[in-house]
């Protein structure tokens, strides 16, 4: 843990999403905050790179990438997180909303992990019932670090906006990072092509972040504006699910909860956090439940 900061360096040492380019951009100027830091991202005149200038005096460096002004608080330790299929010319990349939680972001990453709400937030559209049990899956550890699960398949009605039917839907959950997850589920026109979702979740503070979504769907018959929408009334039925998790931060020990929310991957997930010793927007076993 770097001296002072409170943060552990698997964290500190990072890079995060703190802002959209084009909405950094149109204003010039974006105050937000980072693990609990205040931080302002300015337009350099010159060029498109952004400074960032901490509240304590500091400078932090910045990237741009997918979209997004990437920073990094204390020594990058890593590259950015890598997505393939951005460089893929056939899916519109797309920036689909970054949207501000009053949750852990642990929570949020967990939540979109979770295909047992599907049928029930998302009814109509990633679920319904009666199809409501989710098939066993498989879950491993990823070789750089992280969780993979493989194998899901959901009954899904209206999975993308190109989907006209409902079927079994197959997806591949990455969690990349602590606050990192994307998804690859299988294109409705072509089934053995995937589209790809990332959530980049920005530790605001432990019990807020904001939740920037990255698209790389596959050009189809879609529009941009299309998939920008659809992710985001998606999203906006997660968000009062997310804010109405108490605690708002994410309990590690594997008791704390209910089991409906202890399914294999989310208890993967919780169990890598806590091998990891992610403390921040978690409440770790020496903390009691
Ligand atoms: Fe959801």
């Amino acid at each position: 843990m770097p001296e002072g900061s409170g943060v552990e360096s698997a964290l500190w040492d990072d890079w995060h999403v703190v802002a959209e380019i084009a909405e950094l951009t149109r204003l010039g100027r974006i105050a937000t905050q980072l693990l609990g830091f205040s931080l302002v991202v300015e337009l350099d005149n010159r060029s498109v790179i952004p400074s960032v200038d901490l509240e304590s005096g500091g400078v932090a460096p910045a990237k741009v990438k997918y979209g997004y002004v990437w920073v990094c608080l204390g020594t990058p330790n890593r590259d950015i997180v890598d997505f393939p299929e951005c460089a893929d010319r056939d899916r519109w990349i797309v920036n689909a909303g970054s949207f501000g939680v009053a949750v852990s972001g642990l929570r949020a990453v967990e939540n979109f992990l979770d295909m047992s709400h599907l049928a029930f937030v998302h009814a109509g559209y990633l679920g319904e019932e009666p199809h409501t049990e989710v098939p066993k899956y498989k879950v491993a550890t990823l070789p750089d670090g992280g969780i993979v699960a493989t194998d899901c398949k959901f009954y899904q009605p209206l999975a993308s906006p190109v989907a006209t039917e409902g079927f079994d839907v197959d997806y591949v959950y990455r969690i990349v990072r602590p606050y990192t997850i994307m998804l690859h589920k299988a294109n409705p026109i072509d089934p053995s092509r995937s589209d790809m979702i990332a959530l980049f979740v920005q530790p605001v503070s432990e019990e807020r972040c904001v939740v920037h979504m990255l698209l790389a769907y596959l050009k189809d018959e879609l529009t941009e504006a299309a998939v920008r929408q659809f992710a985001q009334m998606i999203f906006n039925q997660d968000k009062p699910i997310l804010e109405n998790q108490l605690p708002k931060r994410l309990p590690l020990n594997p008791r704390a909860e209910v089991p409906i929310r202890a399914d294999a991957a989310s208890a993967a997930y919780r169990r890598w956090l806590h091998e990891g010793d992610i403390r921040y927007g978690a409440i770790p076993h020496d903390l009691g439940v």
